[in-house]
């Protein structure tokens, strides 16, 4: 059963400071950095309505653009482990800037884990 986790333990400010400082180390990141548009902006309104929904808040991202089928959307990009490693370490970073602890935070970054795998869609296969 897929679980949620409160969207209220965290609320609205304190998750639009998370995504911000997520994107202030993706918009640093060497691997990252070449996947995005110049202006990270609208990606992270996206990505703050996504995990407003994604935490059991309102459905923010679906009322605007649909169905998430975020492995889908992902598939235009070359999405390989070292990528879901920097995006995870990206994600971790921020969490520590914003002062996320405890069991909340474990069990939201757990969950991020598995997500970020699931948009693998690239093997690099050493010759
Ligand atoms: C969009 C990369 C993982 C949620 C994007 C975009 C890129 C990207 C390049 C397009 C940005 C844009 O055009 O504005 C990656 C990489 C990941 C990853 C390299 C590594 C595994 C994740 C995860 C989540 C996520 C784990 C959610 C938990 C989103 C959302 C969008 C997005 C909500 C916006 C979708 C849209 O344009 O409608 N991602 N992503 N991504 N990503 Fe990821």
């Amino acid at each position: 059963r897929k679980y949620t986790i409160p969207y209220e333990e965290l609320g609205p400010e304190k998750l639009k400071e998370l995504i911000y400082a997520f994107y202030r180390r993706v918009d640093k990141h060497p691997l990252l950095r070449p996947l995005f548009p110049d202006d990270l902006s609208e990606t992270a309104r996206k990505q703050i309505q996504f995990q407003t929904q994604y935490l059991g808040g309102p459905n923010l991202f679906t009322e605007e653009h649909g169905h998430p089928m975020m492995k889908a959307r992902h598939l235009p990009f070359r999405i390989t482990q070292d990528h879901a490693q920097a995006w995870l370490e990206c994600m971790s970073e921020a969490m520590d800037e914003v002062g996320l602890e405890g069991k909340f935070r474990e069990v939201y970054y757990k969950r991020l884990v598995l997500t970020a795998h699931h948009m693998v869609n690239t093997q690099v296969v050493d010759e």
